[in-house]
């Protein structure tokens, strides 16, 4: 099965006529602060989770390294920067969190890095990626017990392959790679039944 090509229109579909898109939002409502924040997305893509923070009553922007997934976005303040290379100054944002980009990343570790040092001591930082529970062959049975079609299928088995290729964290491996950059891994949970995806929410040390 070829893969879909993964342009600004294929994740813009993705965030708003799929289950993806109510699994972003139930992360993003499940990482958001109480009170009235700052909130940056790193590898926002076509910036659902700045609209839905911003819909919470935040200040937020997202940021993507692909000018192509800001042509249409779904946030009026987005911004093309590198999550390696972040420009805001440190300590701007209150939470800074990152859906289904470390785990991409060839070494993930500058890019968390970079989102610990935009984000205030006593902050937040979340981040959405496979948990340990993922694989190609859980995805297919979890796209079969669901009788998921079209994209929302092959978006399941591309990222359960790419996850298969890259990372896959469980709880204690993220706590150690958060407290290499400054983070304590103050919350996680695993999503998608049985477990597919892990949420992790760390705070910045002061
Ligand atoms: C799998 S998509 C996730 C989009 C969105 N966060 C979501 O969960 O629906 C990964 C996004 O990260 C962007 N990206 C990849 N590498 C990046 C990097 N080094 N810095 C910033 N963005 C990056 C891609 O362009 C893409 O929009």
């Amino acid at each position: 099965m070829p893969l879909p090509a993964e342009d600004h229109a294929y994740f813009l579909e993705l965030q708003t006529r799929t289950g993806w898109g109510r699994t972003l939002a139930r992360f993003v409502g499940w990482c958001l602060p109480e009170r009235p924040a700052r909130v940056l997305d790193v590898g926002t893509g076509p910036a659902l989770a700045p609209a839905l923070a911003a819909r919470r009553g935040h200040w937020a922007v997202g940021v993507d390294s692909a000018p192509e997934m800001l042509a249409q976005s779904l946030h009026p303040r987005v911004a093309l920067a590198r999550a390696e290379a972040l420009p805001f100054p440190a300590g701007a944002f209150g939470l800074t969190l990152a859906s289904n980009l470390l785990y991409l990343l060839p070494d993930p570790l500058p890019a968390l890095q970079e989102m610990a040092r935009v984000t205030a001591p006593g902050g937040h930082v979340a981040v959405l990626n496979p948990s340990e529970h993922m694989s190609v062959a859980a995805a297919q049975a979890l796209a079969d017990a669901r009788g998921l079609q079209g994209l929302a299928r092959e978006t399941l088995l591309n990222l359960a392959a790419r996850a298969e290729a890259h990372f896959r964290w469980d709880a204690a491996a993220l706590e150690a790679l958060f407290a290499r950059v400054g983070l304590r891994l103050t919350a996680t949970r695993t999503a998608m039944r049985p477990g597919l995806l892990r949420w992790a929410l760390a705070e910045v040390l002061p």
